[in-house]
């Protein structure tokens, strides 16, 4: 019987990898963010194994709204992907005063993004997640090494012990709750238009393999957390940067 994957984040970048990947090797997939027209296309491109959720999961109501989808598309799930986030901290309104206003506000909106999507959706699916199964969260090499602000690596390393709880939780029931933290990924709308030609090449000069990381690369390791075989792998924070945070 087929499983069921929800994949937040699921219309672009990496958990649009994701979530073809599961689709590809025989996973139903649901797919939740906040713009509908693009997770249809998303949906489209999937084909009929995808489903959409459109859902602000910063809110509990959004996560009520995935909740109702998943349970009405499918009854129970198998795997949580919780791919949604972002880095708030270029987003901080213009007319914010320097200085603590606008640290205040780049922090609450990054925890908001990054830690209380997570939250939201893991704590939502929970009461129909089958015993077996996967839990994948996406933190960052910025959890490790800062970003600039603070505010978009404290949220993602906030994720950690959240897993490890996870996993101390439910792995009694053979569930698995990992989180993976990759490094420069291209083809995302992550950077959106503030990624430099110059910065892109200090990013792929940190890596050993003078590549940048793919949306794929990291749907490969995501699906094999989410596998049944990965059983034995649980509150695991793994790293997929090409080297870039062990330096040269
Ligand atoms: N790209 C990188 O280099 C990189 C590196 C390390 C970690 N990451 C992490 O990887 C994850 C995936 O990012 P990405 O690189 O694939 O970037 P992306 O293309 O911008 O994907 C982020 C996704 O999250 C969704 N999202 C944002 N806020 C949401 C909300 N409140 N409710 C529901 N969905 C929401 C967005 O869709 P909507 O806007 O339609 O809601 C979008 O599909 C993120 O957690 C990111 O922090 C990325």
């Amino acid at each position: 019987m087929a499983r069921t994957a929800v994949v937040s984040g699921g219309g672009t970048g990496i958990g649009l990898a994701v979530a073809e990947r599961l689709a590809a090797q025989g996973d139903d997939v649901i797919l939740v963010g906040r713009r509908e027209s693009v997770l249809a296309e998303a949906a489209a491109k999937i084909g009929e194994r995808a489903t959409f959720a459109a859902a602000d999961l910063e809110t509990v109501e959004g996560a009520v709204q995935v909740l109702q989808h998943a349970s009405e598309r499918a009854g129970r799930i198998d795997v949580i992907a919780a791919a949604a986030g972002g880095n708030a901290a270029g987003k901080v309104p213009e007319d914010l005063p320097k200085g603590f206003e606008r640290a205040s506000w780049a922090w609450t909106a990054n925890l908001r993004l990054n830690v209380m999507t997570a939250v939201h959706l893991v704590e939502g699916l929970k009461p129909i997640l089958n015993d077996d199964g996967r839990i994948v969260l996406f933190s960052s090499i910025a959890a490790f090494r800062g970003s600039g602000s603070g505010s978009y690596g404290g949220s993602k390393a906030a994720l950690h012990p959240y897993a490890i709880d996870l996993s101390a939780e439910l792995g009694a029931r053979g569930i698995t709750a990992n989180v993976i933290a990759p490094g420069y990924i291209e083809d995302t709308e992550f950077f959106g238009t503030s990624m430099t030609e110059e910065r892109r090449t200090m990013l792929i000069g940190q890596t050993h393999n003078g590549r940048p990381g793919t949306p794929a690369d990291t749907a490969a390791l995501t699906a094999w957390l989410a596998s049944p075989e990965a059983g034995h792998v649980t509150a695991q924070i793994v790293q997929t940067n090409g080297g870039a945070l062990a330096g040269r």
